[in-house]
């Protein structure tokens, strides 16, 4: 019989078990459950609301079943629906009617939303941590490739030289403020709702403080309607999660681009690339693509979950158990992305002497040749339209902006001397961008040491 079942006159369906159980996905959150129901069976026996000799061999038949389910010596089963129902099932098997006192005061609806934040608080501690080593590679290459010139792009055009260092701490930016985010949904994750009940709280004298303290969370849920019905925290880290994908996405396409023939600014170690099975030259960059690939799952996983939540009517639905897939695929394709991206950059070659001659062509020093007129008094947008003529003038003739003689130069403005050369190095151009959170040395030295900073001061 079911644990359900005394007011059923007959079994389920096959089909209708088959079709609502949940323990082919959900078992994973046996760990939390069993560790849950400890703190749950504790505070009863704490509370006098069952003896505390009940507590204690429910306890020890909990720590057992735990055992078992970790030596593959416990089983589930289908008819039993969920994990929660399974272990209990196993409890009352083992233990009998002492294992039937465990659910007084506590509802499936409040047990599976503890579970839910218990996991995924863990998981966001993992989330944490290849986030941290992720930027502290980033750190490190920025700071081997502070002088690393490399044209810097807008709408895929070369625009402006700056340096590869420059370009990675634009990442370190991101994955920060990502590592914030989190921040903020380990936040709202570690409330803990158990007491919620059902969706009414419940009669006896539970303490619900203790329970939190015992399971390591910072507070407890207000209000039970909203303890055993809000999602919002899986919904939270699966935006934040999309956000780090569509990073990561971004930061891959740049892989991607980079390691072609045609710009051929890196090349990814053998270990992080694949070949071809028909083509032998090839040796592609299947990382970057997957990850970019996945980017779309974890966009998904977050419109799964708000569109499975919209329109709920409060309290719980049988639509939340939905809930879980989404968020378990969110949680392993974000770390499982972040684990292989970190040592796909770490170990690339960078190719320095490519980034530099694609630095000097495509005029990425024309907007210093303007500034050199408009320091000297031409208003800029003269400067600017003096500038665009001689680019043009250098297109034709097929050479560069440094190509140009001394009297080429005067043709176009009477007030270019020959500081010009200097003025329009590439290496100069880039020491000259010089302002807070610019690409010259300095400030990039600047930037990375705030960066370890702030990295340093987290809390562990
Ligand atoms: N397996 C269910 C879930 O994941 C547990 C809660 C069931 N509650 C209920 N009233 N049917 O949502």
């Amino acid at each position: 019989m079911k644990l359900w079942g005394g007011r059923f006159t007959k079994g389920t369906d096959k089909v209708v078990e088959d079709f609502h159980s949940s323990i082919s996905f959900d078992q994973r959150l046996y760990r939390q459950d069993i560790r849950g129901s400890i703190a749950h069976a504790r505070m009863l026996g704490k509370q006098g609301i069952i003896p505390v000799k009940d507590a204690e061999t429910i306890i020890a038949a909990l720590n057992n079943i735990l055992q078992d389910i970790e030596t593959g010596k416990a089983e589930f089963e289908v008819g039993a629906e969920d994990i929660h129902m399974n272990i209990e099932k196993l409890l009352t098997e083992r233990i009998g009617d002492v294992g039937r006192k465990l659910h007084t005061a506590r509802s499936r609806n409040d047990q599976v939303a503890l579970d839910v934040r218990m996991y995924l608080k863990e998981e966001i501690i993992d989330v944490f941590g290849l986030l941290k080593k992720l930027m502290e590679t980033l750190l490190n290459l920025a700071e081997q490739h502070a002088l690393t010139v490399m044209p810097g792009y807008t709408h895929l055009q070369r625009a402006q030289p700056i340096t590869f260092g420059h370009h990675l701490m634009a990442y370190f930016q991101m994955f920060r403020r990502d590592f914030e985010r989190m921040t903020d949904v380990y936040k709202r994750t570690d409330i803990m709702p158990l007491g919620s009940g059902a969706l009414a709280g419940t009669t006896f004298p539970l303490d619900r403080q203790w329970v939190a303290g015992e399971l390591g969370f910072s507070a407890i849920t207000e209000n039970s309607l909203d303890g055993v019905s809000d999602r919002d925290f899986a919904i939270e880290f699966c935006a934040a999660a999309s956000i780090i994908m569509m990073h990561l996405s971004r930061f891959c396409e740049e892989v991607i681009l980079w390691s072609s023939a045609e710009f051929k600014f890196i090349e990814l170690d053998d270990a992080y690339s694949t070949g071809s099975s028909i083509m032998p030259q090839k040796k592609n960059p299947d990382v970057a693509e997957l990850i970019r690939g996945k980017t779309g799952r974890v966009y998904g996983d977050l419109m799964g979950l708000l569109s499975m939540m919209k329109s709920l009517p409060l309290a719980y639905n049988k639509d939340m158990q939905e809930d879980k897939e989404a968020l378990f695929d969110a949680v392993d394709t974000i770390k499982g992305c972040l684990l292989v991206f970190t040592p796909m950059i770490e170990t690339m070659r960078v190719r320095s002497d490519q980034m530099a001659r694609a630095a000097r062509g495509g005029f990425t020093n024309a907007t210093e040749v303007a500034d050199y007129l408009a320091k000297k008094g031409i208003p800029f947008r003269n400067a600017h339209e003096i500038v665009g003529k001689l680019v043009l003038y250098c297109i034709e003739r097929d050479m560069a902006l440094n190509e140009l003689s001394l009297a080429e130069f005067k043709e176009a403005s009477p007030q270019i001397e020959e500081d010009i050369y200097e003025a329009i190095d590439i290496i100069k151009c880039v020491e000259a961008r010089k302002v807070p959170g610019g690409p010259a040395p300095g400030a990039l030295n600047f930037s990375i040491a705030s960066g370890r900073n702030w990295l340093k001061n987290l809390p562990s």
